[in-house]
C-alpha cells in the first residue's frame, strides 16, 4: 500500500489549476497510451494516485486501494474526503466563472435554448440544496429523480451530490410500478419530478405517474415538482411543493458536504438476468476519478469543448458523460430534451451546427434509425465543428459505423466505440479518439487500469489472441460497482460468483489476432433493445400478470433498427376463438408490460403457443426459442433432451 503522505503533495484546500488548463493525465499518442497501460498494470496504486492528485480533496487518502473479489470488497482512496460537486463546479468557478457549463436544447426547436455558466449552475445547485435541506433531506438520504431532460435535472442530481444525499435517477419512460420498486428498495424519502415532459410529438404526464406510485411509497415525505408542461397536476399539501415556489429568494451559498471516498454517490437501477432490477451503487471518489479520466482520454476532450451526449440522464451514460465527467473536466455539456427525429430527422445535425458541437456521443440505434431516413439530412449540414464521434450501448454494425463516419463525421472525425456498463461507472474498452486506431465494430483496446480476461464456459482463461469467450475483468478500477443497494450478496452472486476471482460482465467477446476486443452481446438472459437493458424475467413476470396467461418465455431476435427486438411466446389458459380476440389479447398483454415496466419493454412479437420447450428438469430451452425467433429453423440443434419434442413442431407451425 502506498501511504498518502508519500504521494499527496497538493495542499488539500487549494484548487488544482492544472487539470483545468490542460489535462495532465490525457494520453496524446499511441506510445503514451502504451506507457500508461503498462504503468497502470505494474503499479496501479502509484498510477491512480498520480491522477487523483489533480482533483480537489478536502482530506487526502490513507490508502489508494484495498480489494478482494470474493466478498467482494473494493475501496479506493480510503480515508480521503471530497465532494464531487467541488470538482464539477467550484473549482471551475474560481478560475473562469463565465465559461458555459451547460447548454440545453428544448424539444421544440422554436423555444429558446438555455446557456448556463459554471457560476450560474453552481448558484442554482446551491439554491436547490437549500430547498432539499428545508425539507429535512440530509447526507445519506435517498432521493429519487423522475424528470424529463430539462436542465433542472442536472441541478437536482448535483444538489443531491453536494449535500450528500444519494440520488436514484429513474428514466422518465418507466411506469408507476417501476418507481414503486425503486423507491421501496432504496427507502427513498423524496422524489423530484416535473408536471410532465416533452418528448418528440408526445407529452408525458410525469407527476400523475408519481401520484399513482406514491400510494405505495410510505417512505416518501417530500415531492418537489418542476413546472415544465404547465399541465394541471395534483399537489398534495404538506407533501408536494413546486420547485419555483420553494427556491430561496436570495442567493445563499451551500457549502459542499464532506463525503468519505467510499460513501455512496448514487444508486442506479439496472436489469439483470433474474428478479427485479438491482440498485448499482457507485462511490464518490473512485467514480469521480474514473468518469473524468475516461471522458478526457476516450474523447480527447479539450477544456471548454462542447460535448453532446444524446443519452438520457436516467441511464448511466447520462450520469457519467452528460453530468459528472464533462463537468469535472470543465467542458460544456449539452442536454437535449427531445428525440433525434423530431420535428424532422435532421434534429441532431441541426443542434450540432447550432451549438458548434465538438463531440457527439450517441447510440447505434439512433444512427440506424436516422440512416433509414436518408443521407440528405446529415449531408445538408457541414458540421465542421465536430472533432470526435462516439457510440455506446450496443454493438454497432459495420454499415451503421460507415454511415456515421461518412455522413456525420465527413470522414475526418474518429469514431470511438465505447464498451461499458452501468456497473463499470465509465468506459472500459474503447479506442481513444485519434490516438489509438479504430476498427469498425471493435471497441478495440482496454483503458489503462483495465485488465480484461476471456474465459470459456468452465471459467478457464483463454490466453493468446484470436479467441472468443465470456468477458471478465480481473483487477479493480476506480469506477466499478461497490455493491447492490441493500443486498451485498446479490452483488456477489450477480458479478463475482460465475467465475471466481473475476468480475463477470455478462457479455460475450472476441479478441482478434491483434489483441483487439469486439463485444458480441449479452450471454445471459438480459436483452439489449435500442441500447436499453431489459431482463427477460422482468418481461415474463409482467406478461404472466395477465389473468389469461399461464406462462411465457421471452427471447431477443435481431432487429434492423433496435439491435434486438423482443419476441414473446405465451401460453394461454384457453385459446382465443377468433383472430380479432387474439389481437385484443395481444394489445392487453402489451398494456400489461407498459404498466409493470414501461413502453420500452413491449415485445414486438407475441406468439400464442400450446407449450414451451423444456428439459426434463423443467428448464425452458431458450436456445431453441431464440433460433425460431431469428428464423433459423434449420439450426435448432439437438431437441431430443426435451421433455416433449413435439412442442417444437407446433411452435414452428405457428411462428410469426
Ligand atoms: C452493451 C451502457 C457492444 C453490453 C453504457 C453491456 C455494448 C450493456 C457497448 C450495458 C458497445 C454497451 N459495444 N455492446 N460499445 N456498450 N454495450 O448497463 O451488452 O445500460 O453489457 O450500460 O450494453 O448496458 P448499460
Amino acid at each position: 500500500m502506498v501511504r498518502a503522505a508519500q504521494i499527496f503533495y497538493l495542499a488539500s484546500s487549494q484548487f488544482d489549476v492544472t487539470l483545468i488548463m490542460d489535462y495532465p493525465f490525457q494520453v496524446k499518442t499511441l506510445g503514451e497510451y502504451e506507457a500508461a497501460y503498462a504503468r497502470a498494470q505494474a503499479d496501479p496504486e502509484a498510477f491512480w494516485a498520480d491522477i487523483a492528485q489533480h482533483f480537489t480533496w478536502k482530506k487526502p487518502w490513507d490508502t489508494v486501494l484495498d480489494w478482494e473479489f470474493t466478498t467482494p470488497m473494493v475501496r479506493w482512496f480510503d480515508g480521503a474526503q471530497l465532494n464531487i460537486t467541488e470538482n464539477c463546479l467550484d473549482r471551475h468557478v474560481t478560475l473562469y466563472p463565465a465559461r458555459t457549463a451547460l447548454l440545453w436544447e428544448p424539444n421544440d426547436p422554436t423555444e429558446a435554448s438555455v446557456e448556463w455558466s459554471y457560476q450560474s449552475l453552481l448558484e442554482r445547485v446551491e439554491a436547490f440544496c437549500h430547498v432539499l435541506q428545508a425539507r429535512g433531506i440530509q447526507k445519506g438520504d435517498r432521493v429519487c429523480i423522475y424528470m424529463g431532460m430539462v436542465p433542472e435535472l442536472a441541478v437536482a442530481v448535483l444538489a443531491c451530490a453536494r449535500m450528500g444525499a444519494i440520488h436514484s435517477v429513474i428514466f422518465g419512460g418507466f411506469s408507476a410500478e417501476s418507481i414503486v420498486d425503486r423507491v421501496q428498495d432504496a427507502q427513498a424519502t423524496a422524489i423530484i419530478t416535473c408536471d410532465g415532459a416533452f418528448r418528440g410529438a408526445k407529452s408525458i404526464p410525469l407527476k400523475p405517474i408519481v401520484d399513482v406510485a406514491l400510494t405505495q411509497c410510505a417512505s416518501v415525505h417530500t415531492v418537489v415538482v418542476l413546472q415544465r408542461t404547465h399541465e394541471k397536476v395534483h399537489i398534495q399539501a404538506g407533501r408536494d411543493i413546486w420547485w419555483h415556489e420553494a427556491l430561496p429568494t436570495h442567493g445563499k451559498p451551500f457549502p459542499a458536504v464532506a463525503m468519505e471516498a467510499e460513501d455512496p454517490l448514487f444508486v442506479l437501477y439496472t436489469s439483470g438476468s433474474t428478479g427485479k432490477p438491482k440498485g448499482v451503487v457507485h462511490s464518490c471518489a473512485g467514480y469521480m476519478v474514473w468518469s473524468t479520466y475516461t471522458f478526457v482520454n476516450v474523447f480527447q476532450s479539450s477544456p471548454g469543448d462542447v460535448h453532446f451526449c444524446t443519452a438520457d440522464i436516467g441511464w448511466i451514460t447520462g450520469h457519467s458523460y452528460i453530468v459528472y465527467g464533462p463537468l469535472a473536466a470543465g467542458a460544456t455539456t449539452l442536454l437535449f430534451e427531445g428525440v433525434p427525429n423530431y420535428p424532422a430527422p435532421d434534429r441532431l445535425w441541426q443542434i450540432t451546427e447550432k451549438h458548434q458541437v465538438q463531440i457527439l456521443y450517441t447510440a447505434p440505434t439512433a444512427i440506424r434509425a436516422l440512416m433509414a431516413c436518408g443521407v440528405q439530412y446529415p449531408d445538408a449540414y457541414p458540421m465542421a465543428s465536430l472533432k470526435v464521434l462516439g457510440t455506446v450501448g450496443e454493438p454497432i454494425n459495420e454499415e451503421a459505423w460507415q454511415w456515421y463516419h461518412r455522413h456525420v463525421g465527413k470522414e475526418k472525425s474518429p469514431i470511438v466505440d465505447t464498451w461499458w456498463q452501468t456497473e463499470t461507472g465509465g468506459i472500459l474498452i474503447s479506442n481513444l479518439a485519434g490516438v489509438t486506431p479504430a476498427k469498425p465494430t471493435f471497441a478495440t483496446l482496454p483503458l489503462p487500469g483495465i485488465q480484461p480476461v476471456l474465459v470459456d464456459e468452465y471459467g478457464h482463461e483463454l490466453v493468446g489472441n484470436d479467441v472468443s469467450g465470456n468477458l471478465c475483468i480481473r483487477f479493480p478500477w476506480p469506477g466499478m460497482i461497490r455493491t447492490t443497494y441493500g443486498d451485498h450478496e446479490r452483488c456477489r452472486q450477480a458479478y463475482f460468483s460465475t467465475y471466481p476471482g473475476y468480475y463477470f460482465t455478462g457479455d460475450g467477446c472476441t479478441r482478434d489476432a491483434e489483441g483487439r476486443y469486439r463485444i458480441t452481446g449479452r450471454v445471459d438472459d438480459v436483452l439489449n433493445v435500442s441500447g436499453h437493458r431489459i431482463g427477460t424475467a422482468e418481461v415474463e413476470n409482467a406478461i404472466n400478470m395477465h389473468p389469461k396467461v399461464v406462462e411465457s418465455a421471452i427471447v431477443g431476435y435481431p432487429h434492423p433498427i433496435k439491435g434486438q427486438g423482443i419476441y414473446a411466446y405465451v401460453i394461454l389458459s384457453s385459446s382465443c376463438a377468433t383472430a380479432l380476440e387474439e389481437e385484443a389479447l395481444r394489445a392487453e398483454i402489451l398494456q400489461e408490460v407498459s404498466r409493470h415496466i414501461g413502453a420500452l419493454a413491449k415485445p414486438e412479437k407475441i406468439q400464442f403457443v400450446s407449450g414451451l420447450p423444456k428439459t426434463r428438469s423443467g428448464k425452458i430451452m431458450r436456445r431453441i426459442l431464440r433460433k425460431i425467433a431469428e428464423g433459423a429453423q434449420d439450426q435448432l440443434g439437438d431437441t431430443t433432451t426435451l421433455l416433449d419434442p413435439t412442442v417444437v413442431e407446433s411452435i414452428l407451425a405457428g411462428c410469426l
